[in-house]
Formats: C-alpha cells, structure tokens, sequence
C-alpha cells in the first residue's frame, strides 16, 4: 500500500472514530508532521471494542536484532490532552504473567475482557483517562513477546528483564517521538515490585548519558514483593491474624523459620508449618481472602490459578506466583488467541497464531536472578528525589499489607504525616502515612489486585499520584 493511500484510510478510520473538531485538527497535523513509525500499530478494528474517542496501538518492537528478541506492547493516549498528560508503563509480575492480560483487560484499561470471551467493555475508570498508559508484556516468553534465540528463554530473571524493558522503551521513543521527553512514571503490581524499582534504577543510571535521558518521575507499587525475609514475615503473621492458621502453626513458625537465612528451608518443623499454611490457602483465594474461589471451570489445564504455585527448587526462597482472579483468566485467554483479535493487535496474519497465555509457568519455574530485597534501590531512587508511592489492598494474603509495612518499616525513614484515613466519594478507601521520600496506602477490603476490586479508589488514588498530592483525607 502506498503512503498517500495509506494515509488516507487512516484519516478515514480516524474521521469515522472521532468526531470533535479538536481531535480531527491535531490528527492532521499529525499527519501532515511526518509518518511517526508508531502509526503501523494503529489499532482500528478490534473485535467487539467499544466506540472510544482516543487512539490505540499495539504490537512489538524489536529489543534485540541478532537475537531476535521482540517484546509486545499496547499503549492508549490518555483520554483527553494526550499530548500534555504523562505517559505511564504498567507492569504486572509472576515472574512470567502478562501486563496485557492482567494489567490492561482485568484491572486498569480501557478495554475489559467480558465474562464471554468474545468482546470489550469499556471500564469507565481505566487509567488513561488521566495518562497515556503503555502496557507492556515482559521478559520474552511473556504473553505474546518472543524470542527467535531459544537459549534466551534459559537465561530470564530480574536482571535480563530490566535490561530488555529499558532497550524496548528507547525503541518505542523512536515509534512515539512525541512521547521521548514526557514526564515518565513505571506502575506495577506484585513480582512487579522487583521489576519496577529495578527498571527505576537503570533509568536513573543510563541518564547519566544525557543522549539516553528519558524523564523519570516516579514509581508507583501496588501490593509489591519486596524484601523476601519481610515478606514472609508479613505473609505468615497476616495468615494467623487473620484467622487461617492457628496459634499453634504460627507458633512453630516464629520459632524455627528464619526468613532471613538462605536455607530457611533446611528447617523442617519450619518447612512443614509452612507447608501447612500454604495447605489452608488451597482452600481459598490467598490474593483475596473474602471472595469466593473460581469452581468448576474445566477449561483450564494449563492455568493453575487455584492452586498457590510454591517452588522448593528455587536457590533462595520458594516463591508463590503473583496471581489474580482465576475465572477472568480463562476469558482473557480465549480472547487474545481468536485470530482476528491477533491480527488487529498486529501479532500474527491471523493464520499462523501465537499461543497466548496469561503466565508462562516455565518462566516461573527457572527464573534465574531475583533480587531477595529491593530496598536499598528504595534508598537510592529517594536520594535521587523521585516519588515512590506504594499502595495495598488489605485482603491479600499473598503480598499481605503486613509484609510491605514491615519492609517500609525497616527503612526506616521519617514520618512527615501520620497515619490517617483517606477518603472517597465520602467513605474511608483506607489509610495512609507519608515519609520523607515515600507514601504508604492501604485500600480498605481490596485484594491482591487492588484496581479489580476498587477501581473509582483506585483511579483517584492514581490521579493524586501523579499530580504529587496527599491522598484527600478529609470526608
Ligand atoms: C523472528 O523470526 C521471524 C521468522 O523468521 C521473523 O519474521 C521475525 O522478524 C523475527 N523477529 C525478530 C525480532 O527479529
Ligand atoms: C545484566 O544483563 C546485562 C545485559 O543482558 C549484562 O551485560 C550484565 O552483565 C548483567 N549483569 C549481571 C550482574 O548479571
Ligand atoms: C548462604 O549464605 C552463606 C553465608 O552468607 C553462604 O556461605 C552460602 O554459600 C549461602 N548458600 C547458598 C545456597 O546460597
Ligand atoms: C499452547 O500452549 C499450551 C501450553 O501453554 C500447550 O498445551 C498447547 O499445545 C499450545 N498450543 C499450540 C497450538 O502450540
């Protein structure tokens, strides 16, 4: 297709999507600047979509060319001012899930994956109505990234993802100029909170080289995996607390596991009463615990989201999968592997399909690296002066809000505001507490991932974030 047709159907699709005069005169001035490499990625005709008034684009940029390395992405300009407002990356956690899968259609996209499997509906409080919001799937072997090396797939961990996501964003600058010196925030959830302040931390190094600066503001983690000793410690005590082990069990752990020990393990009245904690939560949904479970799918063998994923071979610390509503996944997954869903998400001609699926265990199982604490990045990316706002949803067992208060709490940083509630359209949305350097929340009665359960708190939370403002705490 030549470029003059091509820009004419653009300007066609774009004319028939959008109707305010405002919006037509930047799209020609759009088009009329150049052919930003972006617009290849346009995405105009995805099944069951709801009319929206803003563009979208998806696809891959190439992370690394002798390998073959592509990572997949889909970005929504922000609703209104999208040429002012932020640009925002989400990243959700396993290792191994998808932020396509979790982050855009369950929690805070504008599309959501209805109960069907065959359609959208629109989420009136996605996120990008107060940013542009990039979502990314990520390492390779992640939803539909890939790589054309194999051995790549042997070599996945904390330190490969960072170095691969920090090459996808100045690629997709080059795709999005417009975007390259925008205030620029990193989002995540769960094992995202290794992966975000990780990412942080290469940012804040490489921008050193001035021809690579991109403008970090701010992270933003939401209930995060971040020091694997407190984060025990909290998932323990928030199982006693909260009435699913008994005195007894949570007596023996605090007795012989030491978390803080590389061989916590080698214990074994410690491993058993772990294993017995882990035994209760079979039971119920540990990243929400007053919900019920998904019963009686049988669409799912790949997908384990009942089962708490708990690997003993892992060197350091067994971990336990990041993971989220067990039905919504089976519908996302159906969805992202129709053909013709693939092919308007520039993924596959439709014909030779990629097989999605919304984790990749095998990544889960032979992750390499994985930092065991990510405080002292904490630390630095404070003295670098950038926000950190970490919020919790207070009934998830898995990332438990105790955990993270214990990891905040070791920091030991002082407080510039005490603890207080923080309102929502009139009621308590949670608490908060503010540090020099860091803002702690909690969402009231929200799980694992807080925006399924609480998404107008979440947007406002969201909104306060960016503009750098305390959370409302008067009614
Ligand atoms: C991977 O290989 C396929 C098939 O040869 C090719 O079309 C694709 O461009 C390659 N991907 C990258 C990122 O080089
Ligand atoms: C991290 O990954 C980069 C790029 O893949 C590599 O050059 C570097 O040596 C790695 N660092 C560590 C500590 O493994
Ligand atoms: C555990 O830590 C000790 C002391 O730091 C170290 O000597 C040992 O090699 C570590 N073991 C493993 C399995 O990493
Ligand atoms: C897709 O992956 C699943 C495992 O996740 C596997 O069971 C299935 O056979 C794969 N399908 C294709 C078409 O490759």
């Amino acid at each position: 297709m030549d470029l003059v047709a091509k820009e004419t159907i653009f300007l066609t699709l774009f004319l028939i999507a959008l109707s305010s005069v405002e919006s037509v005169v930047s799209i020609r001035q759009w088009q009329l600047s150049g052919q930003p490499l972006g617009d290849e990625h346009l995405v105009t005709n995805l099944p069951g979509q709801p009319d929206v008034n803003f563009r979208h684009y998806a696809g891959y940029a190439t992370v690394n060319e002798q390998n073959g390395r592509a990572l997949f992405y889909w970005f929504y300009e922000a609703t209104t001012h999208s040429d002012k407002k932020p640009l925002v990356l989400w990243l959700n956690g396993g290792p191994g899930c998808s932020s396509v899968g979790y982050g855009a259609t369950q929690e805070i996209g504008p599309f959501i994956v209805d109960a069907s499997g065959n359609g959208l509906k629109y989420n009136p409080y996605s996120w990008n109505t107060e940013a542009n919001m990039l979502f990314l799937e990520s390492p390779v072997g992640v939803g539909f990234s890939y790589s054309n090396t194999t051995s790549d797939y042997n070599i996945l961990g904390d330190n490969f993802t960072a170095n691969d996501a920090y090459a996808f964003l100045h690629n997709w600058f080059l795709m999005f100029p417009s975007y390259r010196k925008r205030a620029f925030y990193i989002a995540g959830e769960s094992y995202a909170g290794k992966y975000v302040p990780e990412l942080a931390e290469l940012i804040d190094e490489m921008n050193n080289d001035p021809s690579l600066y991109i403008d970090l503001k701010g992270i933003l983690l939401g209930n995060p995996e971040t020091n694997d000793a407190e984060d025990w410690k909290g998932m323990t005590d928030y199982a006693w607390s909260h009435a699913v082990i008994s005195d007894e069990t949570h007596k023996i752990i605090r007795k012989s596991c030491n978390f803080d020990s590389n061989d916590t393990w080698s214990n074994k009245d410690c491993k058993e009463a772990v294993d017995e904690l882990l035994n209760q939560y079979n039971e119920i949904d540990i990243y929400s615990l007053y919900t019920s479970v998904c019963i009686g799918d049988t669409a799912r063998s790949d997908d384990k989201f009942t089962q708490i994923m708990f690997r003993r071979s892992f060197k350091m610390m067994p971990r336990i999968l990041g993971g989220y509503d067990p039905c919504l996944d089976d519908y996302a997954k159906s969805f992202y592997n129709r053909p013709e869903v693939q092919k308007a998400l520039h993924v596959s001609d439709g014909h030779r399909l990629k097989n999605w699926s919304i984790c990749n265990y095998k990544i889960f199982d032979e992750w390499l690296d994985s930092k065991t604490s990510v405080l002292p990045i904490y630390k630095k990316l404070i003295a670098a002066g950038l926000r950190i706002w970490v919020y919790s949803g207070d009934t998830d067992g898995r990332v438990p809000v105790l955990s993270t208060r214990y990891s905040i709490s070791s920091l030991g940083l002082p407080i510039t505001k005490s603890w207080r509630p923080w309102y929502h359209q009139m009621q308590v949305s949670g608490w908060f507490q503010e540090y020099e350097g860091l803002t702690f929340a909690t969402f009231r009665g929200a799980g694992h991932a807080v925006p399924i359960f609480k998404p107008r708190d979440s947007l406002a939370f969201f909104s306060a974030f960016l503009l750098g403002e305390s959370p409302p705490s008067e009614r």
